[in-house]
């Protein structure tokens, strides 16, 4: 059952502090705090990633596509129809991975199947036990959040950021000790998700945008698959026009859209360039009176441009953006049932998409 909340999604927003200690438990030596991945003891060693997913999925792969180009290994994302169609060359040194959470999605199954055709070995990041993906791929990878019953996806999404992390780990720091703070970050973050949990002003926030025209959502760097995320989770719930964008793109187009009406969140975490240019883009779109909620941790200063701030622990930059997207699960939530809208079986939507 829904254990007392109004939906399942919220109970399964709320369950995220208990399903990443799930994703990391028995994944991080206790004494020496070394990430180890049994499941991936076997997988040979690349220097080529190559990932494959659709819809929520397919942000977490944008998002590992960042952590391992940071690692130092040539990686990309690709949504699974469009490298179905136009596959991206691959060799026997390449990894494809198949990000799923059900398993069944056939886009990414057809995906996965192509690039094993052609030599690559596969694996497959998925929350189901003996799904489809997670026994047809060369290797798999288990995120472990417990069954989701909400059509859109929340706590698998969290556990699959962790779980490109732990995939980074051990694909670019095998025997190596990590990091200290890393691994102590890692292990506050359900902690941290919590404290989002308990102190979060979303439902406040999104009142005063009830009457709005359209929503945008902005990022850069590991923020850009967040902001997308962001929209996707605020379109597919509340029917309410939604947009993620690069915030670099901005000036590009998107920015003919913004008026006095379209609220603007932007996610900024971390410090250094990727935050101070989009605290250049929040500018910008202040300058054409659009509303602004920043979600941040804080380090860049960039509440001080901000309407409105909806604020995340400070944790290790690679984490952050995983407490970010927690601020913009209840932000999409909350909107939706201030809407009253289905929450738990939007219009339109299936759960699982098993035809391509
Ligand atoms: C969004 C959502 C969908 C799925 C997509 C892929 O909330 O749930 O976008 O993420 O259909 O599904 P899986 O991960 O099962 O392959």
């Amino acid at each position: 059952g829904k254990s007392g909340y109004d939906h399942y999604m919220l109970k399964e927003i709320h369950e995220q502090p208990l399903s990443l200690r799930q994703c990391l438990s028995g994944r991080i030596d206790e004494l020496d705090g070394r990430i180890t991945v049994e499941e991936l003891d076997d997988l040979s060693d690349h220097e080529t990633v190559q990932f494959v997913a659709c819809g929520t999925s397919y942000h977490a792969a944008l998002y590992g596509a960042q952590l391992l180009r940071a690692a130092g290994v040539a990686a990309n994302a690709y949504y699974a129809h469009e490298y179905a169609t136009s596959p991206a060359p691959v060799s026997t040194a390449d990894l494809v991975v198949g990000v799923t959470q059900s398993g069944e999605t056939a886009d990414t199954l057809s995906a996965l199947r192509e690039a094993s055709r052609r030599g690559a070995e596969t694996l497959a990041l998925t929350n189901v036990v003996g799904s489809t993906a997670a026994r047809e791929a060369d290797h798999v990878l288990y995120i472990r959040a417990g069954p989701e019953i909400g059509v859109a996806a929340t706590k698998t999404f969290s556990s699959q950021l962790i779980g490109v992390n732990l995939l980074t780990s051990h694909l670019t720091d095998r025997g190596v000790k990590r990091r200290r703070d890393f691994v102590d970050d890692l292990r506050g973050i359900a902690n941290d998700v919590q404290a989002v949990l308990d102190e979060s002003e979303a439902a406040a926030v999104v009142e005063e945008f009830v009457d709005s025209d359209a929503f945008f959502f902005l990022g850069r760097g590991l923020d850009y698959p967040v902001a997308l995320e962001g929209a996707l989770k605020f379109k597919e719930i509340t029917y309410e026009h939604a947009e993620g964008f690069a915030a670099g793109e901005l000036k590009h187009g998107p920015l003919a859209l913004v008026t006095a009406n379209t609220p603007i969140f932007a996610v900024i975490t971390g410090e250094g360039e990727a935050a101070r240019k989009t605290i250049g883009n929040v500018k910008e779109v202040e300058a054409r009176d659009a509303p602004v909620v920043v979600v941040t941790d804080g380090v860049a200063e960039a509440g001080r441009y901000a309407d409105h701030v909806l604020e995340i622990p400070t944790t290790d930059e690679r984490l952050a953006p995983l407490l970010a997207n927690v601020q913009l699960q209840l932000v999409a939530y909350h909107m939706a049932a201030h809407l009253d809208r289905e929450i738990d079986k939007p219009r339109n939507l299936a759960k699982s998409v098993t035809v391509e």
